[in-house]
């Protein structure tokens, strides 16, 4: 070394020195923020990041790059090549077309199926190992096609699915009862948009549950105003995306807390999407569908799945999300 003599007793690197490395495919808006957070909560010691656009791409390599002195040290590279990813612990998956104003989630299938014909493939071939983790929307029916393309056992291919609706959830119901969204325990669950389930029976606030402890201070709860609630859940990107174009920095905080519950093994418990095949009363037997349910994640990816309590109205509203998802993968052809 130029700066210092390397010292001949120094020990060879132990497995347990074994590096983590993350991949992040699709260097948009999404790509950009999930790589920023990750970066910042020193989440992996190397960050691959390939898009299609080979100047944007390194553009925003260099822009990162810049920012080692105020950051923990990562690795960066970036390539259109997909060589880059080879050995990944986590591939995150943001490429693709997003929704413009007034188009569905659901409207893009077509057009990021033929993208992840081109992704997934090399992406499992090199990093035959790793967990994917799919953020491109409709986020669902992508996870599907990702879990179909790759040939990954499902445990290792996940998508964000309602972990962010469910924050939004937290936020709206924290701001409402004037408390931090942390100290609330709520769940949205189904189809990562328009037809995602609140689970109003499981919110709990502080350990106390909350439409129970309502009802025994006899104060009135309006269905209306939770079917409110939910709604702007539900508005909430479209919102936002009517407002500034896109949305990224919560998707990118999100994600975030996915790649950390999976790296360093936290085995907590994520509304994401998995396969729920014979996991839901009311789906039936068989149907491989991936919509978002509580989930417990670790290094392995999908360790277990929390038993959820449903009202009837909540199960039929889940099997009605999973009708519809169902219904856009039978289209694919797949
Ligand atoms: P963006 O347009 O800013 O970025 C998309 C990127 O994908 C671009 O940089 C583009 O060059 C790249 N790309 C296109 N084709 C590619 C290919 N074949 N290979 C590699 N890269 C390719 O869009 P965005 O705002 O970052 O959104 C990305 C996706 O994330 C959209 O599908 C959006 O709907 C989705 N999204 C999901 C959630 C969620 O909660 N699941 C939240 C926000 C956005
Ligand atoms: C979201 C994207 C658009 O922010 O799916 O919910």
């Amino acid at each position: 070394g130029l700066i210092f003599r390397p010292l001949p007793s120094a020990a060879p690197p132990s497995p347990s020195s074994r590096r983590t490395k993350v991949s992040v495919i699709g260097a948009g808006n999404v790509g950009m923020a999930i790589a920023q957070t990750i970066l910042t909560q020193d989440l992996a010691d190397d960050l691959s990041l390939v898009d299609a656009k080979a100047d944007k791409l390194r553009g925003e390599m260099l822009d990162l790059q810049h920012a080692a002195a105020f950051l923990p040290r990562t690795h960066i590279k970036a390539s259109t090549d997909y060589a880059i990813t080879a050995g990944s612990d986590l591939c995150i998956v943001t490429a693709g077309a997003r929704q413009i104003v007034g188009e569905s989630r659901l409207d893009l299938v077509q057009r990021n199926l033929t993208l992840f014909r081109e992704i997934i493939p090399p992406l499992a071939q090199y990093s035959p190992d790793s967990i994917i983790l799919v953020v491109s929307n409709p986020v669902d029916v992508l996870t599907y096609i990702a879990w179909k393309l790759s040939g990954f056992p499902s445990n290792r291919v996940i998508g964000s699915g309602t972990n962010l609706d469910s924050s939004r959830f937290r936020f709206l119901l924290a701001e409402h009862l004037e408390v931090n969204a942390q100290d609330v325990q709520a769940y949205m669950v189904g189809e990562h948009g328009d037809s995602s389930v609140a689970l109003w029976s499981g919110i709990t606030v502080g350990g106390v549950p909350l439409l129970s402890s309502l009802e025994k201070q006899q104060i009135a709860y309006e269905q209306e105003v939770l079917e409110r609630i939910r709604q702007a859940v539900v508005n909430s990107a479209y919102e936002v995306i009517r407002l500034k174009g896109y949305t990224s920095w919560a998707i990118g905080y999100s994600v975030a807390s996915l790649a950390r519950s999976i790296l360093r093994d936290q085995r907590r418990i994520h509304p994401v999407s998995i396969l729920a095949r014979d996991l839901l009363d009311g789906v039936p037997k068989g149907r491989e569908v991936f919509l978002s349910l509580p989930a417990l994640l670790g290094r392995s990816g999908v360790v277990g799945v929390t038993s959820v309590h449903l009202t009837d109205e909540e199960a039929v509203r889940l099997s009605t999300s999973a009708d519809t998802l169902w219904e856009i993968q039978q289209e694919l052809g797949l």
